[in-house]
This record gives C-alpha cells, structure tokens and sequence, in this order.
C-alpha cells in the first residue's frame, strides 16, 4: 500500500471503483452477498485497492464495505468513500478501514451550484478534512471532483493544499468526461510536478468514448494509479474499464500490473450476472465478437496463425475465439469447424456446403455449426468419424 512512488516506475496500480462508482449507476443495487461475492473475485484478478463503497450513504453501504473489508481485506487494500467532512469520515473509521479516499469538489460550478462556498472555503475543508482522517491513522487519497473543470492554479492549490495536510495520494477526476488525451496529459504533467513523491492516480468518465485513452495518457505523464470498472459501468457513460485499461497498458505500452489477465472474462461475466447489466457484443476485450472472426480471409490467416487477425489471443484474457459461418465465410474456416464437429469432406463437397450456407446467409438466416454439420451430413458421402 505504499505512498512513494517514482515516475519512472513500470508499476501501475488498479484502483477498482466496480462497487463504488459502478454501483452508483442507475438501475444498478447490489446486494451485500452481492458485493462480497463481486470483491472475492476482484481480489482473485488481482486488483491492487477495492473501493468497496461509501459507508456514510447507507446503512447497506455500510455493512457491505465493513463485510468486504472482513473478507478480503487480507488480500488487497480496501478504500472507502467519504465526503470532506468529520462525519463522513467517523462513519468510514467505524467500519475499521484503513483506507479512505476524501472527495470535494474544486470547479466553480459545483462551488457555486452545489457547494455554495468560496475557494477559500473548499481548501480549509481539504485541509481539515485530509489532517483527520491522518490524525485517525488512515492511508488517504484526496480527490478534487469535478478536477478537469477547475481553474488550473486553483486546482494545484487544492492538490497541494491536501498534500500539506497529509495526503498520501491524489486522484485526478474527470467527472464529467471531457478530456481528451493530449490534454489530460499536460494537466496530469503539472499536477505530477506539484506532488513531489505522491502517487497521483486518474479517474475518467466515458462520456465521449474517451476514458480508457485518457487513463492512458494520465500514466504516460506520470500517473502510477488507475480508477476503472469492471465492464466500465458507471455513471451516464461509465468509468475507464478495467479490461480495455489494463490491457492497452500492458500489451501496448509494457506497463507492470498485478492484474491475472486470464481471469478478465469470468470476472466481466461475474459482473454482469449480478448487475444485470449486459456486455456489448463488440466490447473491446471481453465482448462476445472480441475474437470473433468470419470474412474466409481473416478465418485461413488466423488458422494458419493467430496473430495475423488477433493483436491478443483469447486464452490470455479468458475469452474465446468464435469462428463464425456467414456470407463472408470461406473454404478453410469451413473445413476447419467442420473437422472439429469430426465431418471431413473433401474440396468439392466443402464447395457445395459452403454455397448453400451462403445462400442461406443471404436471404437473412442464421447459419451456425449446427446448421453447416446438417448441411455437410447432406451433401457429403457422410464421412463422419
Ligand atoms: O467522478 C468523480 O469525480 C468521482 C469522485 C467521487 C472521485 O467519482
Ligand atoms: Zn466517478
């Protein structure tokens, strides 16, 4: 759990807020079994911290974060919500965490709408609020919301503000999603230049598609902590997720994460069940189709070698490889479901099946291993073995 870190680290730590800002989502309650169940499995991936709720919203918040920290807190750190205030953070304590991670807001328009205090007044909370929680022994984590609308200059006063006070990490959130890379990564610059041995982390909403990309960009300038969620629920949008973040960090940048990449799928699967939230079918990662393959070129590159067609192979993440039958089907990848169903046809027959499945294909109807094996019995000289 500790709070000193280098830039120059290949380490990033995955924050999990599944059961905090995920939950938050509309239409999505879990219950306490629920959770518990879900932060089993979050410590089995590999999670570095589990934000397992807000303890001062509800008394099921409560139980929920106390019953998960007793399960898992062994494992791997367990965070708790808490608004800048004594209260708040009483209400964490008692559920006898040792990880609290402060929010309040820093852009005018939550100051003016919503808090209804001055500047000056938000940085005597940070300060106050951040030295009790260390007072109370507590690791703590400071997050000014609404971070990537705030004046720039007020924005690292606040950072610094928390950091005086005696924050052990600071989390840079994008409440609202508007970031693009190229700038998320010059504000994650300066903020990184202000907290000196800090762990500065980001937290990115998806409004405009762009979460994962700016929780890429925060690392490259010199975040080493990363908000995400499983499926990237959360709020509107959603959150950064956890699969697409940790891969892209991982495959394409050579990051260091703790993360059981194999356990991705069960984990994604896990999730949904119990949110009822469904995966998309073209999710990056953990979709139904992220291994799908159809079109005859893209089936004979990949059975000749996966990576032809495939940047990460499906066993590395859990999930499968879908070979599918459809118009754009071809000879090889034919031959090849077939040979797995035990059919073996010879060139003229495999031509005849792959015609008819085409022609069914093209007037609208769903051909799959089912319907080719029957086609196949039919036209070929039964060959079964
Ligand atoms: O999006 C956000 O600003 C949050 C904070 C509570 C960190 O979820
Ligand atoms: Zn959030």
């Amino acid at each position: 759990m500790g709070c000193q870190f280098s830039v120059n680290s290949k380490k990033v730590r995955i924050f999990d807020t599944t059961l905090r800002d995920g939950e938050q989502a509309p239409g999505i309650d879990l219950t306490v079994e629920q959770k518990v169940k879900i932060a089993r499995k979050l410590a089995e991936l590999g999670v570095d911290v589990i934000e397992a709720g807000f303890p001062a919203a509800s008394e099921g918040e409560f139980i929920a974060t106390k019953k998960i920290l007793e399960e898992v807190g062994d494992q791997v750190e367990v965070i708790g919500l808490s608004r800048a205030n004594k209260q708040d953070i009483d209400k964490t304590i008692d559920t006898g965490i040792s990880s609290i991670h402060v929010f309040i807001a820093t852009s005018d328009i939550h100051l003016k709408y919503k808090l209804k205090m001055t500047r000056e007044q938000v940085l005597d909370k940070i300060y106050e609020s951040v030295r009790y929680a260390k007072d109370h022994g507590l690791i703590v984590e400071y997050s000014p919301e609404d971070a990537t609308r705030t004046d720039k200059d007020f924005l690292l006063k606040a950072v610094s503000t928390a950091i005086e006070a005696g924050a052990d990490r600071i989390n840079i959130p994008d409440t609202v999603g508007v970031m693009h890379p190229f700038k998320f990564h010059d504000l994650i610059k300066d903020v990184v230049s202000v907290t000196k041995d800090k762990i500065v982390s980001v937290h990115c909403h998806n409004d405009f598609g762009l979460a994962t990309a700016n929780s890429i960009a925060g690392v490259m300038a010199g975040a080493r902590q990363v908000h995400v969620t499983v499926n990237g629920i959360g709020e509107r949008a959603g959150n950064a997720s956890l699969e697409e973040v940790v891969m892209a960090l991982k495959k394409l940048l050579g990051y260091e994460v703790n993360i059981k990449t194999y356990k991705l799928y069960e984990t994604s699967r896990l999730v949904s069940e119990l949110t009822g939230v469904p995966v998309p079918y073209f999710k990056a990662i953990v979709g139904e189709n992220a291994f799908g393959h159809e079109a005859g070129i893209h089936v004979h590159g990949v059975i000749e070698n996966p990576l032809t067609y495939e940047p990460i192979s499906p066993e590395e993440v859990g999930n499968f490889r879908r070979l599918a039958l459809g118009k754009h089907s071809g000879i090889h990848g034919l031959k090849k479901l077939l040979e797995e169903q035990g059919i073996y046809l010879d060139d003229q027959e495999l031509r005849e099946v792959l015609n008819e499945i085409k022609k069914l294909a093209e007037n609208g109807q769903k051909v799959n291993v089912d319907v080719a094996k029957e086609i196949a019995i039919k036209v070929s000289s039964k060959k079964i073995k």
